[in-house]
């Protein structure tokens, strides 16, 4: 389970023909006065002809838009490949996300070549970073659950980026960097992707230790009946229902030399049915990706990790799999959750909360100097930001790096209040809480519930916690673009390890 394909990076200075590949790719940017070729390493008259006839061939440098045409001598490459930017700033300049998507985009549309020689212009490190890293993120496909691979075609397995940095001191770390994101992202999506039938509570913590075989972590797997006996209410309570037991798995990443001590708490529903407030038909099959927040920070921690950051990061996934049945939770039941705060469950679809509200806790017990929580909260996280852009909410002094991170990573995320006024919407008749609330602005309601089970440092004050609701972003159900496929899509990842290095600037 989760065996990724990894691209073969590398950075050329000069001589195509030397370095021949597949393909050989340029940049085309819609400009004011129409499309134009970006910088690039063909001969003048190639440029020339090519630039004329940009029209005519129908090259608009739209984003996405690759085009293929055959191979120009200087290039020793049977195809070059028009891959459109999309606007540019009035410098000129293409943005790190607008190179990282039209690399990731040329990348993902090439598949079936072996190797692609990506030309676009390269100013600076940064720029050869986000080209890299779209490359990795672009080179990836899931079909582990074929019968035969006929007629599918296997990611480009060798991206060479010409650039003019290719001898620079910093060029190994930025390659190396985008390597090992590609491939965090990449088994978090392939984690998303896995059907419910295989992936499940169990297999769940089985996957999270074979991929953390090689790395300097610890991973402990709490089952069924550790997570009774030390009062897990709110895993259990949302477990029992399935014929596949709950687990709660803590992967820890201690180096020596850490000054900061980061916890990540995820979301891992293998499957969401809603339970015996059953969903309805439509659709449901997409709610094999309400584990995406455990896969998230899994991969995170292993990333921080495998870069070797001095942080201490702890990775806690709360994984079940809410299913109705003889033994699930009824509406009304009363759950006791870890840390003993009292739940009443009018809603057994809105089941994330109760799981995360025990990593919470738990997570809160080790005093760290923050609690990211990522999870596939709510539908209204939907209404409120769409398809592809996350909520962030919570504690400013977290919110803040956090969007400043997101912004350098190229995700989107947006950050969202907390009003005091709906923490009376969530009162119970019989517990300290209920798991439902205010509908209207329900994305803020659910993470005003998490708000009440973060804990206080050793001096008594509140932790700084933010929430990152992906309930859209993390699973593309539309068509792929620039370097996002179907289906998992792996998002905050590098927004999180961006976050890190941050912290440690
Ligand atoms: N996993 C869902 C949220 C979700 C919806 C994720 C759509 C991705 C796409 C969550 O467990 C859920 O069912 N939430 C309920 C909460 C409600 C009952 C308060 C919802 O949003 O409808
Ligand atoms: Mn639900
Ligand atoms: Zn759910």
């Amino acid at each position: 389970m989760v065996k990724n394909t990894e691209v073969n990076l590398s950075a050329i200075a000069r001589d195509l023909k030397k370095a021949a590949s597949d393909a050989v790719v340029i940049g085309v940017g819609q400009g004011t006065d129409g499309p134009f070729l970006l910088e690039n390493p063909l001969t003048a008259k190639s440029v020339e002809a090519l630039a004329d006839s940009l029209k005519v061939l129908g090259i608009t440098g739209a984003p996405d838009q690759a085009v293929r045409l055959p191979g120009l001598p200087e290039t020793g490459s049977g195809i070059l490949v028009l891959a459109g930017v999309g606007k540019v700033d009035a410098g000129g300049k293409v943005s790190g996300e607008g190179l990282r998507r039209a690399a990731g985009s040329a990348v993902r549309q090439l598949a079936g070549l072996s190797s692609v020689t990506l030309a676009f212009p390269t100013a600076t490190i940064a720029d050869v970073a986000a080209i890299a890293e779209g490359a990795a993120l672009g080179a990836y496909s899931f079909t582990e659950f074929r019968s035969s691979k006929d007629g599918l075609k296997d990611p480009v397995a060798n991206v060479a980026i010409f650039t003019e940095l290719a001898g620079d001191k910093d060029l190994n770390a930025a390659l190396d960097r985008a390597r090992l994101l590609g491939k965090a992202v990449n088994a978090t999506r392939s984690l998303v992707n896995q059907p419910p039938s295989h992936l499940y509570p169990e297999s769940f913590a089985d996957a999270a230790k074979d991929l953390s075989k090689g790395l300097p972590v610890k991973v402990t797997v709490w089952d069924e009946k550790r997570l009774e006996k030390e009062g897990f209410g709110g895993i259990m309570g949302v477990g029992k229902g399935s014929a596949r037991q709950p687990r709660l798995v803590k992967v820890e990443y201690s180096p020596a030399k850490a000054t900061r001590k980061i916890a990540l708490v995820g979301k891992g529903i293998t499957f969401d049915t809603g339970g015996i407030s059953i969903k309805p038909a439509l659709g449901m099959g997409d709610m094999k990706s309400d584990m995406a927040g455990a896969a998230v920070v899994l991969n995170t921690v292993l990333a921080i990790a495998g870069l070797g950051l001095p942080v201490k990061a702890t990775a806690w996934l709360c994984i079940a799999e809410n299913m109705p049945s003889g033994a699930a939770s009824r509406p009304a039941d009363v759950l006791t959750m870890f840390g003993g705060k009292t739940v009443e469950v009018l809603n057994t679809d809105a089941e994330g909360r109760l799981v995360m509200a025990d990593g919470i806790v738990a997570a809160s017990q080790e005093y760290p100097d923050a609690i990211i929580d990522v999870a596939t909260l709510t539908g209204a996280q939907l209404i409120a930001l769409g398809n592809r852009t996350a909520g962030i909410m919570g504690a400013d002094s977290v919110t803040g790096p956090l969007k400043a991170a997101a912004d350098r990573a190229g995700e989107l995320v947006w950050p969202m209040p907390l009003p005091d006024e709906l923490r009376p919407s969530l009162d119970s008749q019989v517990a300290d809480l209920a798991n439902i609330g205010e509908r209207h602005g329900g994305m803020m309601t659910a993470a005003v519930f998490l708000r009440e089970f973060v804990g206080k440092d050793k001096g008594g004050q509140t932790i700084p916690w933010a929430h990152i609701d992906i309930a859209g972003p993390s699973f593309n159900n539309g068509a792929p673009y620039g370097y996002t496929p179907k289906q998992g899509t792996g998002c905050t990842v590098r927004t999180l390890v961006a976050y890190v290095e941050d912290l440690l600037a």
